[in-house]
């Protein structure tokens, strides 16, 4: 199952700066080759290529379909275990070598994937403690994928042996310009070793039971532990202490299961190779930030399943995967069309894939790759878009992309060396996530859907806006705002803190500073440690059956779902909206609050408004914190995104309107497609206009 459809999912050195570096030395078979090594272009097209399921004799009809759509890079190798090690230790790496070189002398570069994700049948029978076990108790079995354990020792072992002797063989080869580890890391297992595993870290992280049982409350329902062998896993409705730290655990286990590999691969690579892992942009499994640390860049993966590109929800998942190393990603996979996995597995319409690649393109990302290029014979995935068709002749699609691919040459240069700067950041953690996800107390409560009402409008003003977590540095942002930030870290409240006493402009959204780090009850009511500030604080949450009148500074509105009532403790906290008659208790009782503090302020939003009220909220929100567009007005349904170097701003805009729609500039710009300066574009449905700008040092 598509994690999309389980969470709403809308995937550095960049290349840039991989571009930038010298090429290595050749090998002599390389030098010979007929066409040396350039390094990759700086903006790149790539696809999943799967050599394995194809004879070698079809490679270079392959190969040059890609030249043909200006495909500089695959993606090869993810789930061929048993293609490179078809007997425990019987190695054959050379068909790998060949596509590889053969793709390279071409001029089509390779990132590496490690097989990880689909272990071969001699090994899950060897070893069978390898399999994971899933929450049921039940074994995974051979027949599909990721049914490996990622906590297992063996497995680990194993996953070592093999990344390393894909490094050593490929570590120097001039045509590898990455690695990626595994695929879209997502199962856990729930074996006993796992359990002990966790209680170790448990261990590890509380010193001791006296302290876990403390913070976790556990004389409430008998909870309390005498042993660390007590303490269960995989426990559904269990205590939010428990399911907080097993989630840290989670993700900690997938942060050392990577750096297994990364250890592998990292003595032989060379300095120029890159490694990642494609991710699942709102997918929650685990904490992005964590297992993305130790890697050079982040990436993932952008599908829309049913229905049509959303650029609120597929943007502000490349802005979140943006945050992950605060610098520019990689798409390591999109949908050439359709996929197979959704409801409706519907196409994009003529136009669609085009802009796709350019909203990711706008929002910071270097490399954009479709999954994949031609289906295999059979396997689960038969039906799913492709570039090439069974046939092995171009599908519709393939021409378009060989547009993008066309465009991409075309603008490369020019968006070399740019990134997304912003003005406004809003704070994410998957610990809030987490902690209001499994507390909705209104079952429709979508902590991302929450996120994104405030999202949509303030990139709609602000054209571009950074996802980022709570303790990094906040200084350069106008304006910060966190809409569920329901967990708070002593260390996050400090970093608030200090951030609208130094002038800067908070908004704290719904459910904020309700929990502490161990997911219990702060002693003081929301927003916590931020009351004081505040001057004002929750005086009690309503979880609403039918919405409830507002009214104030932002006009009538009605908030749903949930109603915070505030209370002011400070004269100089103002009162912006009020609650109109519904259930008694909120009547006539704040709905929003600010307090000016010095140069900056805070303000606490306690309703979840339409729409329409969201965004006069994010006009007056941009408006007190002097935000001004990254580009300037364009018409409704236009999405403008921008990249900035020291000397040029590069914009992508987007028409997702379906009719065409003319946007006049606010200055002079160089039209990177077609050439030329211009002071004004036409977009029709879908149309993309990429403008450069010269700007001041
Ligand atoms: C991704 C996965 C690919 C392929 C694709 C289909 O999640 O990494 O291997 O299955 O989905 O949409």
């Amino acid at each position: 199952m598509k994690f999309f459809q389980l969470v709403g999912r809308v995937g550095a050195a960049s290349l840039v700066v991989l571009g930038a570096l010298a090429v290595p030395a050749l090998p002599a078979a390389a030098q010979s080759a007929s066409k040396a090594p350039q390094g990759p272009p700086p903006l790149l097209l790539g696809t999943a290529w799967y050599p394995e399921q194809w004879p070698e004799s079809r490679w270079p009809a392959d190969i040059a379909l890609m030249n043909k759509a200006h495909i500089r890079f695959v993606r090869v190798g993810e789930f061929a275990w048993s293609a490179m090690e078809p007997a425990e230790g019987d190695y054959h790496f050379g068909w790998l070598e060949r596509a590889i070189n053969e793709a390279g002398q071409h001029g089509i570069y390779t990132v590496i994937g490690t097989p990880t994700a689909a272990p071969p049948a001699w090994l899950t029978q060897k070893y069978p403690e390898t399999l994971r076990t899933m929450r049921d108790g039940q074994k995974a079995q051979h027949g599909n994928r990721q049914q490996f354990n990622w906590d297992n020792p063996k497995y680990r072992e194993l996953a070592h042996d093999i990344a390393s002797r894909l490094a050593q063989r490929f570590g120097h080869n001039p045509y590898v310009i990455g690695w990626q580890i595994d695929n879209e890391y997502s199962q856990v297992s729930y074996d006993p070793q796992t359990r002990v595993d966790f209680q170790a870290w448990l261990k590890q992280h509380y010193g001791t039971l006296q302290n876990l049982n403390a913070r976790w409350t556990t004389s409430y329902w008998s909870q309390t532990y005498s042993n660390w062998n007590q303490i269960p896993i995989g426990v559904g409705r269990g205590n939010p202490g428990l399911k907080l730290s097993w989630m840290r655990f989670v993700s900690d286990t997938w942060a050392s299961y990577q750096k297994n590999q990364l250890d592998a691969i990292r003595p032989y690579a060379t300095q120029r190779q890159f490694i990642t892992t494609n991710m699942m942009g709102w997918f929650s499994g685990y904490d992005h930030y964590i297992v993305a640390k130790d890697l050079d860049i982040a990436a993932w993966d952008d599908y829309v399943g049913q229905g049509h590109l959303n650029p609120y929800k597929n943007g502000s998942a490349d802005d979140l995967t943006r945050g992950f190393k605060r610098k520019n990603f990689w798409i390591m996979e999109t949908q050439p069309g359709h996929v197979n996995w959704a409801g409706i597995n519907n196409d994009l319409d003529k136009g669609e894939v085009r802009a796709m690649a350019w909203e990711n393109v706008g929002h910071g990302a270097d490399a954009v790759s479709y999954w994949q290029w031609r289906s295999a014979m059979n396997g689960q995935e038969e039906y799913h878009g492709t570039l090439i068709g069974a046939d092995g002749t171009p599908t519709p699609v393939y021409y378009e992309v060989q547009q993008v691919g066309r465009e991409f040459a075309r603008t490369g240069t020019a968006i070399a060396g740019t990134q997304p700067k912003s003005q406004v950041a809003i704070l994410h953690t998957y610990d809030s996530f987490w902690a209001i996800n499994w507390q909705r107390h209104n079952k429709n409560y979508d902590p991302i859907a929450e996120l994104l009402s405030y999202y949509k409008p303030l990139k709609q003003i602000a054209q571009s806006v950074d996802i980022v977590q709570p303790t990094v540095s906040l200084s350069s942002y106008k304006l910060v705002v966190a809409p569920g930030l329901n967990v708070l870290s002593e260390a996050a409240a400090k970093n608030l803190i200090a951030y609208v006493k130094n002038g800067g402009h908070l908004v704290l959204g719904q459910r904020a500073g309700m929990k502490d780090n161990d997911n219990a009850l702060q002693p003081e009511r929301q927003p916590g440690p931020l009351k004081a500030l505040l001057g004002g604080r929750v005086e009690q949450y309503y979880a609403l059956e039918n919405p409830v009148p507002v009214d104030g500074q932002f006009g009538a509105n009605t908030s749903k779902m949930w109603a915070e009532m505030l209370q002011v403790s400070s004269p100089e906290t103002k009162v912006l909206e009020t609650y109109g008659k519904s259930n008694g208790w909120l009547d006539g009782k704040p709905a929003i609050i600010t307090r000016q503090v010095g140069k900056g302020s805070i303000t606490y939003v306690g309703v979840w408004m339409d729409d329409a009220g969201m965004h006069r909220l994010a006009e007056w929100m941009t408006k007190t914190s002097g935000v001004t567009p990254a580009f300037g007005p364009v018409p409704d349904g236009v999405d403008v995104n921008a990249r900035y170097a020291a000397n040029r701003a590069i914009y992508v805009l987007t028409n997702f309107t379906p009719a065409e729609e003319t946007v006049t500039l606010p200055a002079t710009m160089t039209d990177l497609l077609h050439g030329g300066t211009v002071h004004q574009v036409q977009l029709g449905h879908y149309g993309v206009a990429v403008l450069s700008e010269k700007t001041a040092q």
